[in-house]
């Protein structure tokens, strides 16, 4: 783990009530050595106040762009630069537009672009902001641009509203901190990374479901190492007790049909690994009342099979993704089941291992994987998850470099 003892971050606070957030995270990034410099717009200075913001980081807030003391003791240039990291929290709608078009007209939006640093953003605003053309927009050209993103996360607004916006917590944070200074090469900055995670939930009616025991734990694995790496990445999750890795957005989904519509519109992409555990059948027709026990029968589950996203995906022509990696979870002869696999879903890769109990893969820390394609099959010994995800994902990368 990357450690931040040692380390210097611009902390720009933009103006969003959110703002408030800002000293737990001054205050654990302290905790741990970091030291935090304070950048405040105008905005900020509305919600928290400067004298908090200073007291916490046991130094001085810089605020303007026509300061003459602060220019004498340092300049906003050498204020941009003479961090390890930038980090912007809460990015309000107006600082990304301002970052993704290149304006500068206060000391915030000067120091973003005269920064030589990576910039990290933790965006934060009303869901409809948010969900707005030009927010999306705006987002898709800071993630080109090489902008690190974590969050926002989805729940209640300030405002009584609900969906995503809020500000990623201040833990989740100092993760994407300690991931942005880590000193991985970036060699998927500027690539799409799409990955389907967890299991899948077919209901029965609106309060049982088909499910299984995946845990998603090497999908969420395989999302950090993507964006250690500098992708965008995009992690379509069934329901898991995780938490989100910061960086990736995070997209939940139900049941196997929700997750392909998701991924058909996530397409195309770089490279798109499906680790999920889909439910192969779902209840042809769920109730949509709860079934009452009648006291009579058991009730008649049909079941029709679910759609293969991997197969429809790696099938697709003009939208197909550069690499298209499947996962096969085989509790005997896990080589040739995986090989027959490669061939019938059409993908790239498959990357198998054994789950039988000897295996000892569900919900676990640790796997041990074969890598099977048309070139042959390779083998890794028992490694952590986390361990793996790095590999396989440094592996993809040179796959399609
Ligand atoms: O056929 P099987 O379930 O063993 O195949 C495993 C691979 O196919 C995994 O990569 C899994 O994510 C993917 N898959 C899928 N959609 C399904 C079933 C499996 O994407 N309906």
């Amino acid at each position: 783990m990357t450690s931040l003892s040692g380390k210097s971050v611009l902390l720009v606070i933009g103006g969003g009530i959110a703002a408030y957030k800002c000293l737990e995270l001054i205050r654990l990034l302290g905790k741990e050595g970091c030291k935090v410099v304070p950048l405040m717009t105008k905005a900020a200075e509305q919600f928290v106040t400067p004298l908090t913001v200073a007291s916490l980081a046991g130094t001085k807030v810089y605020s303007d762009l026509f300061s003459l003391t602060d220019e004498t003791e340092m300049g906003h240039i050498q204020l941009s630069r003479a961090a390890d990291l930038v980090v912007v929290a809460p990015a309000t709608a107006d600082l990304m537009a301002k970052l993704a078009h290149g304006i500068a007209n206060d000391l915030a939006s000067t120091a973003l672009l005269a920064t030589d640093k990576s910039v990290l953003m933790a965006p934060a605003m009303n869901v409809r902001m948010w969900r707005h053309a030009a927010t999306q927009r705006n987002l898709k050209t800071l993630i080109a641009d090489g902008v690190l993103i974590v969050g926002p996360n989805d729940g209640d607004m300030a405002c009584g509203e609900y969906g995503p916006g809020r500000l990623a917590e201040p833990d989740e944070i100092v993760a994407a901190i300690r991931a942005s200074l880590a000193t991985h090469p970036r060699v998927l900055a500027g690539k799409k990374v799409l990955i389907t995670a967890g299991p899948t939930r077919e209901p029965i009616d609106p309060v049982r479901y088909i499910s299984n025991h995946s845990s998603g734990k090497q999908g969420y694995a395989l999302a950090a190492a993507a964006v250690d790496l500098g992708a965008e990445t995009m992690l379509v999750s069934g329901p898991v007790h995780l938490p989100l890795p910061p960086g990736a957005q995070v997209m939940p989904v139900e049941s196997a049909r929700d997750m392909l519509k998701v991924v058909e519109r996530e397409v195309p992409c770089d490279i798109a690994i499906f680790t999920a555990a889909v439910a192969d059948w779902r209840v042809e027709s769920a109730a949509n009342e709860k079934i009452k026990k009648s006291g009579k029968d058991a009730p008649t589950l049909i079941l029709s099979e679910n759609p293969d996203i991997l197969k429809t995906i790696a099938s697709l022509k003009s939208k197909r993704p550069k690499l298209v990696v499947g996962f096969a979870a085989e509790t005997e002869n896990v080589l040739e089941h995986a090989k027959a696999k490669l061939a019938s879903k059409g993908c790239d890769l498959i990357v198998a291992n054994d789950v039988s109990a000897k295996g000892d893969v569900f919900g676990s820390d640790q796997n041990a994987v074969h890598l099977v394609s048309a070139n042959g099959v390779e083998s890794w010994p028992r490694m952590s998850k986390a361990h793996v995800a790095e590999k396989l994902m440094a592996h993809f990368a040179k796959l399609i470099s």
